[in-house]
């Protein structure tokens, strides 16, 4: 398929970044790590709707990744793993980034992260003399800056009760290696024939040098990881549908297509694994940014693995009675920078009634409560008590809420607040007929149902939300 550099039009963004953080804060998606201690940089916990949004994205992945798909597998291997594994994947000694110390205040700096050096090609940040070239200070007290040196991004610890070299593990910085090192065991259990996948979602840990933009870059973070192994010669066409069927991912779950943009690496960005890599780039609200990487990493990983471990990797096919080391065709994309891009596109500030509304438009199927139910008036037990029910039952299905804590037009402002697509609201009436209303988040149009046909109601659309038919 063609790539796009730049999109001619842009939606503008919605959200800056204070507001998402303070709505994270507010409601419950994302906090600071140890706030009470105050912190610590760049670590961040999911409150009760983050896990919900967070498990709904890794969900939605899963789906598309291994459960729709008969070609490819699922994994969940350790975090730690022999520290070899490191060696051979070259991630000892390339995996770095290049870093500045300010001679006054001692600050640190990714080099291409500081204002001034965006256009920096990779040659560029190898270059001893860049910042004499460049004339770059350092932006926080405008003081002279060191030449880079690399900086090692692997978090180390050490394994059982001594501390020497021989006991050293790193904790992953990419969950892709657990895939490569269980690739036989995998197909051979499995008994997949080429081309096939094995997917996984884990925790990978980076000792960036400089995290930020909330939860865009952190040091502990999670990976939704596919290895898509393949023959060598069909490695360029399966790399390029790979492409639009990930793009495609995330403008289904409703993703504005003017905010996601196609970047290929220039030959010198390549990671020292990938033959070419194309990432999908997000318009965050503080720039063009890499949401996932697809990249052709050829035999890199299985070749430097089975030279490494003398273990053969080689691929028998019986159709053609050839052996080969397989091809990989990894597409990599982020278990919180995921969810991050749903939130900030979802976020919608419209009017109603002269009062501004803050809506969520979380596809359906993301969202952390599909269902809240609303008693009109929480005096009344018979009320409070039909509420409850429908909730209990709904809760056998899916997240549903009860809420009785304010007025009914504060209610639905919360809900829309948090994305929730469905409000049941039970009123007086309700007690008479049976039925409750059914208001919508986007449209706000309401319907009366009966009380028996609600979860019907609400499973029905989720499933032609999904884009399936309904059971
Ligand atoms: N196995 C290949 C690989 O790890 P990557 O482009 O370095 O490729 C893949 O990472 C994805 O992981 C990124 O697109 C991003 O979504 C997520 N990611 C990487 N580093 C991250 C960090 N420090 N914080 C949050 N997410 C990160």
């Amino acid at each position: 398929m063609t790539v796009t550099p730049v999109q001619p039009t842009v939606a503008p963004a919605v959200a800056d970044l204070e507001t998402i953080v303070s709505l994270s804060k507010r409601r419950g998606f994302i906090f600071p790590s140890s706030e009470i201690y105050g912190g610590i940089n760049a670590v961040w916990d999911y409150g009760p709707l983050g896990v919900e949004l967070k498990n709904n994205v890794k969900r939605a992945w899963w789906r598309a990744m291994v459960q729709e798909r008969e070609d490819i597998v699922g994994l969940d291997a350790g975090i730690l793993m022999h520290p070899q594994v490191w060696v051979t994947s070259g991630h000892v000694g390339s995996f770095s980034d290049p870093l500045v110390e300010c001679a006054t205040c001692q600050r640190r700096y990714r080099l291409d992260e500081l204002p001034g050096a965006e256009g920096l090609s990779q040659t560029d940040q190898r270059d001893p003399d860049i910042i004499e070239r460049t004339g770059l200070r350092c932006p926080n007290d405008g003081g002279p800056l060191s030449p880079p040196r690399r900086f090692d991004l692997m978090f180390k610890s050490h394994m059982g009760p001594v501390e020497e070299d021989a006991a050293i593990v790193y904790l992953r910085p990419e969950t892709a290696q657990g895939s490569y090192v269980n690739f036989k065991n995998v197909q051979q259990s499995t008994r997949k024939k080429l081309p096939f996948g094995i997917a996984q979602i884990g925790k990978s840990f980076r000792n960036e040098i400089s995290p930020g933009n909330f939860v865009f870059r952190t040091r502990e973070f999670e990976q939704m990881e596919m290895q898509y192994f393949v023959r060598p010669e069909e490695a360029a066409d399966i790399f390029e549908a790979w492409l639009p069927r990930r793009w495609d991912w995330y403008t289904k779950y409703g993703v504005d297509p003017t905010r996601l943009r196609f970047r290929e690496h220039a030959a010198d960005e390549l990671a020292h694994y990938a033959k070419k890599a194309i990432d999908i780039e997000y318009r965050f609200p503080f720039g063009w940014k890499e949401l996932e990487g697809i990249h052709n990493r050829g035999d890199f990983d299985l070749g430097n693995h089975a030279r490494a471990s003398g273990e053969n990797l080689t691929y028998f096919d019986p159709a053609t009675n050839e052996s080969f080391i397989p091809f990989i065709v990894e597409t990599a994309a982020g278990g919180d920078r995921a969810p991050f891009t749903f939130l900030i596109d979802a976020y919608r500030e419209d009017e109603v009634r002269g009062e501004k509304r803050v809506v969520l438009r979380l596809h359906p199927e993301l969202a952390p409560y599909k269902v809240a139910v609303l008693p009109l008036l929480k005096k009344r037990p018979e009320i409070v008590q039909l509420a409850r029910r429908i909730r209990a039952d709904l809760a056998q299905d899916v997240m549903a809420v009860y809420d009785d804590t304010a007025a009914i037009g504060k209610l639905y402002r919360r809900q829309d607040e948090i994305g929730t697509p469905w409000c049941v609201t039970v009123d007086v009436e309700s007690l008479e007929d049976g039925a409750v209303t059914v208001r919508e988040r986007d449209s706000m149009a309401q319907q009366r149902v009966p009380v028996e046909g609600v979860k019907r109601l609400v499973l029905d659309r989720l499933t032609a939300a999904r884009g399936g038919a309904p059971s």
